[in-house]
C-alpha cells in the first residue's frame, strides 16, 4: 500500500513529481562557460545545459528542457547535483545516479534520463575545448 502511495498513476515517484512541478535552475544562462545540446532520437525532445566554472568547479548550472515529465525532472535534479562538483566529479555523474536521486524512473522512461547527463557532459567538453591551453 505504502509503495502505491509514493508512485503516481504514470509510474513516477513522488520525487519526480516534485521536481517536475517545481523545477530548479530552468532557463537560459547569460554568459555561460560551457554549453551542451542534445536531442533524444527516440522522441525528438531536446535539452540545452549551461555551466559556469570557477577554479575547476561547477559554480552554476541552468537548463532549457523541451521534453516530458522525466526529462524535466532529471534536468532539474542534474543541475542541483552538479553545482559544487569538480569537473572531474561531474564527468562521472551518470544517468543512473540521477535516476536514483529521483527514487527511480519507470523503465520505459529511462531513455529520457540520458538527455540531462549527456548534455552536461557535452557542456563540460565545450568548456574544456575552450580552455585547453589554460
Ligand atoms: Fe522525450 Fe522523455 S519522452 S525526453
Amino acid at each position: 500500500m505504502n509503495e502505491l502511495r509514493t508512485v503516481s498513476k504514470m509510474g513516477y515517484s513522488e520525487k519526480v513529481m516534485e521536481q517536475f512541478k517545481n523545477p530548479q535552475n530552468m532557463g537560459k544562462m547569460e554568459d555561460p562557460d560551457g554549453v551542451g545540446t542534445v536531442g533524444n532520437p527516440v522522441c525528438g525532445d531536446m535539452l540545452k545545459f549551461y555551466i559556469k566554472v570557477k577554479d575547476g568547479k561547477i559554480v552554476d548550472a541552468k537548463v532549457e528542457t523541451f521534453g516530458c515529465v522525466a526529462a524535466i525532472a532529471t534536468s532539474s535534479m542534474t543541475t542541483q547535483m552538479v553545482i559544487g562538483m569538480t569537473l572531474e566529479e561531474a564527468k562521472e555523474l551518470s544517468r543512473q545516479q540521477v535516476a536514483e536521486a529521483l527514487d527511480g524512473l519507470p523503465p520505459h522512461k529511462m531513455h529520457c534520463s540520458n538527455l540531462a547527463a549527456d548534455a552536461l557532459h557535452k557542456a563540460i567538453e565545450d568548456y574544456e575545448s575552450q580552455h585547453s591551453n589554460d
